[in-house]
């Protein structure tokens, strides 16, 4: 499928290792998955809510011919102070650096006001393809997330940011305004990644350490959000959705009749789970009840190990 169709075209960045968990995650977001980098769409989500999109250019004119383009943002007299513009080059686009900030200049001359290239109000975008120029408003990815990178607490369980990331947009299919559970949450690393895309996210964990380390990273960037210790069967609230990053070593006991009570502990209080494990749980979802409703493997980098993500619904 090679849809271009839609109101904005999507734009990705991801290394290798990432591309079965970015392809899952805009299954979830889109319906479909995104093709070399790039995807149409009519689901206007927020790019700086994945950790792989990379722009989100809204369309708001088109053309086969690139005169035509500049005619016709010409016609709708645009005037506005502290405009950028900027070229985004899609697969197939063979135009050159110079041409291309040719074409800026070109876009630029078609909107009244003064340019701002540091701090823009706006970015007007221009990009080809397959046959036709595109002209729009480009909303860029906030990368203040990796802040987080450095915070305060970490362990050899934690999971990594940019899967955490994924994790939340996944579970809430992008819809900031689902409330979710990071059941397990070790130290906190979904929490943090939630809190920054605004998501009202709770936190509990069988383990008092593991609490008062999410609670202190949580403290550190100023987020403010319930870290419970207990555990999750004896946790009652209910949430749209739970995120659940199983116990594999050190001071988990993790088999199977544990990932089983976690999973259905889970399921008594949210209504969609994203399960992480190391093993393949797929008869355990089965047993508990759920319907399983996309999955992926994710290598770790330059490791042989690598985790499953699985995403479950109640049926
Ligand atoms: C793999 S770690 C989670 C790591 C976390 N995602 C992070 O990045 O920091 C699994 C966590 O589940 C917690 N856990 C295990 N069994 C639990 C239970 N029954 N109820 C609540 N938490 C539990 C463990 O204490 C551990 O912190």
């Amino acid at each position: 499928m090679n849809m271009t169709t839609g109101n904005y075209i999507y734009t990705f960045k991801y290394d290798t290792h990432n591309e079965q968990l970015c392809k899952l995650e805009s299954r979830q977001l889109f319906g479909h998955e995104e093709m070399n980098k790039r995807l149409f769409s009519d689901k206007k989500i927020d790019p700086s809510i994945s950790p792989f999109i990379k722009n989100r250019f809204e369309i708001i004119s088109s053309s086969g011919e690139y005169c035509d383009l500049l005619k016709i943002i010409k016609d709708k007299n645009i005037c506005v102070d502290g405009f950028k513009a900027e070229y985004i080059v899609l697969e197939g686009d063979t135009t050159g650096y110079a041409d291309r900030l040719d074409k800026l200049k070109d876009v630029g001359y078609c909107i009244e006001g003064d340019p701002d290239y540091d701090n823009p109000t706006i970015i007007y975008s221009v990009c080809f393809f397959q046959d036709t120029w595109y002209f729009g408003i480009l909303e860029k990815h906030d990368t203040s997330w990796f802040k987080h990178k450095n915070k305060p607490f970490s362990f050899s369980s934690a999971i990594n940011m940019d899967i955490a990331k994924a994790l939340v947009s996944i579970v809430s299919k992008g819809n900031s305004n689902q409330r979710l559970l990071d059941a397990g949450c070790g130290v906190g690393t979904v929490m943090l990644e939630a809190c920054i895309s605004g998501f009202d996210i709770e936190g509990c964990d069988i383990h008092w350490k593991a609490c008062v380390s999410t609670r202190k990273n949580l403290a550190h960037y100023n987020y403010s959000a319930n870290v419970y210790r207990t555990d999750l069967k004896d946790h009652s609230t209910n949430y749209d959705a739970a995120i659940i990053d199983l116990p594999y070593n050190l001071f988990s006991h993790s088999d199977d009749d544990n990932a089983l009570y976690i999973i259905e502990s889970a399921a008594k209080i949210a209504k969609r789970l994203v399960v992480v494990s190391t093993s393949d749980i797929k008869e355990l979802i089965q047993k508990s009840g759920l319907k399983l409703d996309d999955y992926c493997t994710v290598d770790k980098k330059g490791k042989k190990f690598s985790r499953n993500i699985w995403v479950c619904e109640k049926n």
